[in-house]
């Protein structure tokens, strides 16, 4: 099953172009996205009934919902909340039956996610699972299921199920609007053909990144924190870039969003501390250069990933990686690739056991 791969994590990253490919088959048309398998459950009425959306899911596919939670706002218009599963569980809003409960899980066995779907049928919502194995435990007990196609996913690092959740989300949120007659055709447009270029662009991302990001892990081999900053959605990506190099590097890696630095964290700043700072966003892009003027101004070592193009950033950071220019919302799916490649870089060179780390498994079934 490896094949030339030395582990699964990498291999898993280097399926990417193949599991969104097919996690999109089928369902991209020209004519728009189909998604038989909700039609059933899902007809137009009972998509006008919806008030609210409520995602909720743990660990990588928490962050995978978080990005979602950005489509479905763009596109239905409507508000969408994330809860950790486990949070969820003892505390949420008022739910029901107007309140969409979508239940996020690669394994589709995640006891505190079961546990949520158990306290969502509870207050009458509707629920949705999207998880990547069929016939799982959440997927027979959800009201309706959409599949991601990923494939199975081994390493315990959760790579390829991510990009793949937020590829299936927002098929989802088009599928929806469509079906709503709501907002302009032309930009969902825009984001379906980007979608359809997206499983050559992560090829491309892997391409361009991937020696760049081997070289990065060794330099910072023996450092024990990381910074990873960025605004909007690329602060949501950094969210899941720290996971990852805590679960496969063990370092003390966290997320801030760029301009909430200088609110404190900025005194953890010391010379020669790395910090990636992502900026792949344009509307944000001007800001979160000012934020990284400031960590500069305090030494630390900042490699800036961003779109191609994107030169500015190469006056500021001591390193900048290029990824392609897509749709503001596919960008965290190519941006997670040089951060998932640094995860597994890190680890690999300070020794771990990369596709099993320590005190973690791949489905948890305790609460
Ligand atoms: O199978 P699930 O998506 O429900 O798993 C949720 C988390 O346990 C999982 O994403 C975990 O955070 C990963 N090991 C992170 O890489």
């Amino acid at each position: 099953l490896l094949h030339e791969y030395e582990h699964y994590m990498l291999k898993e990253i280097c399926d990417q172009p193949k599991a969104l490919e097919d996690t999109l088959a089928g369902r991209l048309k020209p004519e728009g996205v189909q998604l038989p398998e909700l039609e059933a459950v899902w007809t137009t009425e009972a998509l006008k009934n919806l008030r609210k959306i409520d995602i909720v899911a743990s660990g990588t596919s928490n962050h995978a919902g978080i990005i979602g939670k950005k489509a479905f706002e763009q596109l239905l218009g409507l508000p969408v909340e994330v809860t950790y599963s486990s949070e969820f569980i003892h505390e949420h809003a008022a739910l029901d039956d107007r309140t969409l409960v979508i239940l996020l899980s690669q394994s589709g066995e995640t006891a505190d996610t079961l546990s949520a779907l158990r306290e969502a049928k509870k207050w009458g919502c509707p629920t949705l699972a999207i998880t990547n194995t069929a016939g799982s435990t959440i997927s027979r007990k959800a009201d309706s299921t959409l599949l991601t196609k990923a494939g199975p996913e081994l390493a315990v690092a959760s790579t390829k199920a991510y990009t793949s959740q937020i590829a299936a989300m927002l098929l989802l949120s088009v599928w929806m609007a469509q079906k709503l007659e709501l907002g302009d055709v032309e930009k969902r447009q825009e984001l379906l053909d980007a979608l359809a270029r997206l499983p050559r662009d992560v090829d491309s991302t892997l391409i361009m990144t991937q020696d760049a990001i081997d070289q990065f892990a060794q330099l910072i081999d023996d450092q024990e924190h990381l910074f990873l900053i960025g605004r909007g959605l690329d602060y949501v990506l950094a969210l899941e870039g720290a996971l990852k190099m805590q679960e496969v590097a063990y370092i003390h890696a966290d997320a801030y969003a760029a301009g909430e630095m200088k609110h404190g964290t900025m005194a953890l700043i010391t010379p020669g501390v790395p910090v990636i700072a992502l900026a792949t966003q344009g509307h944000v892009f001007d800001k979160t250069v000012s934020n990284i003027k400031e960590v500069k101004a305090r030494d630390a070592f900042v490699v800036g990933i961003t779109r191609v193009g994107d030169d500015l950033l190469a006056e500021e950071a001591d390193e900048v990686m290029y990824i392609p220019d897509t749709h503001p919302l596919l960008m965290p799916i190519l941006a997670a690739i040089p951060l998932q490649l640094l995860a597994y870089y890190s680890g690999k060179v300070r020794g771990h056991d990369v596709d099993r780390p320590r005190n973690l498994a791949k489905s948890l079934t305790v609460e």
